[in-house]
């Protein structure tokens, strides 16, 4: 096992060391060779060191070099060093994160964890909270929270009698909510076409005026951080108007609520510490590996009600069981990695690691615009877009860019122009990253004119 496990670190390390210098997208070949894969299952085993072997010969050269320093797609963080060996370690440890009996020590992680979480968010002690995959599976979790409250205020019990004859809830979710966000509405049965979509301004923020008249059980949605833009919803304006109206309020904050932990930034976060529940990413800006996300109910009972079982083989809770709170049972210890990054970092060190992000991304949109290019919105936070001009060249430059191999920048679409899209949200970029991606764009606009 010793010398598996060795080699198995052996591989990684050298992948590691090859991220800064190789393309970051894989090659033609990397993909094609990626058949190898499949084929007939053999009857029998293979030696597990030639298994690891090829998967090391097949695997690496066809990864994305997202965990390198020059990836800007999506919102997709590295992993800091302290984060993938805390990973290996839990991986080894092979914990069921299920209950306090299956694992003493994930449910103290759980513990540690959330104590920090809701100090950074600015949550009160007590607060409950789930560990999941990520951002869609932590509104998921927050919204069954949120149906479960508004619906008891009724004296509807969701849990027992479903949402047939229930009284009806109100959705209103801003014009450019994230569709994970639409997605966690659909799964939970509130129906993603009754939802009410609400104005927002050219920054795709919900407007401070758009608040109807609210009247029922409702649930308002907002998002910190903007998938594209990276704009803040107006928290401080709508929140206590919601709730003094009796809605809940949800905040998606997959990535943009970590602002709350960079004393510069923490401003555009303002007011969001009201909300009844809250939504974030672990794999994306705080840099932990895949998968990992948070919900944050101010109010734990209303979580436990919408996710707590009960069974004859499970102890009488009289300490905090991560299955009353959590929509699996058996998973990984996903605060491991989160424990270690906050024990890590502290919050200088995460404060540093927010603020220098959004600093590049200041960087990069600064060089793009002094080369005359269209900076489509505010950078504020981490994110930037970029159009070169007519929608199809801004394609070339994309997909020229991504074939180039120095950086890897997706697309989007904003008020109705193609865009280059480039998030920051690796520990791994250094400002020499910065400058060589500005250069490789531009490289590769002017000779896509
Ligand atoms: C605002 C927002 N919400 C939700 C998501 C979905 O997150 P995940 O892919 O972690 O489920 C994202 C992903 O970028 C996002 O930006």
């Amino acid at each position: 096992m010793n010398e598996l496990l060795n080699d198995a670190v052996a591989r990684a390390l050298t992948y590691l060391d090859g991220l800064d210098s190789r393309s970051v997208g894989p090659s033609a070949e990397a993909l094609a060779a990626l058949s190898e894969l499949a084929g007939p299952w053999a009857a029998q085993g293979s030696n597990p060191d030639d298994v690891l072997a090829k998967l090391d010969r097949l695997g690496s050269p066809a990864t994305i070099a997202s965990a390198g320093p020059r990836y800007f797609g999506f919102v997709t963080g590295g992993s800091l060093p302290v984060a993938l060996a805390a990973n290996w370690l839990a991986g080894a440890w092979d914990q069921n994160a299920f209950s306090t009996v299956s694992s003493p020590l994930g449910a103290a992680l759980e513990m540690a964890c959330l104590d920090w979480l809701r100090e950074i968010f600015g949550f009160p002690k007590g607060v409950g909270g789930a560990f999941v995959t990520g951002a869609t599976m932590a509104n998921f979790t927050a919204l069954a929270a949120a149906r479960h409250a508004v619906l008891a205020r009724r004296g509807w019990d969701v849990e027992q009698d479903g949402l047939f004859g229930a009284p009806p809830i109100t959705v209103l979710v801003g014009g450019e909510g994230h569709a994970a966000m639409l997605k966690a509405v659909r799964m939970l049965g509130l129906g993603e076409g009754r939802v009410r979509r609400l104005e927002v301004d050219d920054q795709g923020a919900i407007r401070a005026d758009a608040l109807p008249v609210i009247d029922g059980p409702t649930i308002l949605c907002l998002q910190a951080g903007n998938v594209n833009s990276g704009a803040f919803d107006p928290a401080a304006a709508l929140i206590p108007a919601a709730q003094q109206a009796g809605a809940w309020v949800h905040v998606d904050g997959a990535f943009g609520i970590w602002a709350k932990a960079a004393p510069a930034r923490a401003e555009l976060a303002a007011g969001y510490e009201a909300a009844d529940s809250l939504a974030v990413d672990g794999h994306k800006w705080l840099n932990v590996p895949y998968d990992s996300g948070v919900t944050l109910v101010r109010e734990p009972d209303h979580l436990r009600a919408a996710m707590s079982i009960s069974a004859a083989y499970l102890p009488d809770a009289a300490v905090r069981e991560p299955y009353d709170y959590t929509p699996e049972c058996s998973r990984r210890m996903r605060a491991t990695e989160i424990w270690a990054v906050l024990a890590s970092l502290g919050q200088a060190g995460l404060a540093d690691l927010i603020e220098t992000c959004c600093r590049q991304a200041s960087m990069l949109a600064e060089g793009l615009a002094g080369a005359g290019y269209a900076v489509l919105n505010e950078v504020r936070l981490n994110q930037v877009m970029v159009s070169f001009g007519d929608d199809e060249r801004t394609a070339r430059v994309i997909e020229g860019l991504q074939a180039d191999g120095t950086a890897w920048c997706g697309g989007t679409h904003w008020h109705g122009r193609a865009a280059m899209r480039i998030s920051f949200s690796s520990h791994a970029t250094t400002d020499a990253d910065v400058a060589k991606t500005l250069a490789a764009i531009l490289r590769v606009a002017r000779s896509n004119r």
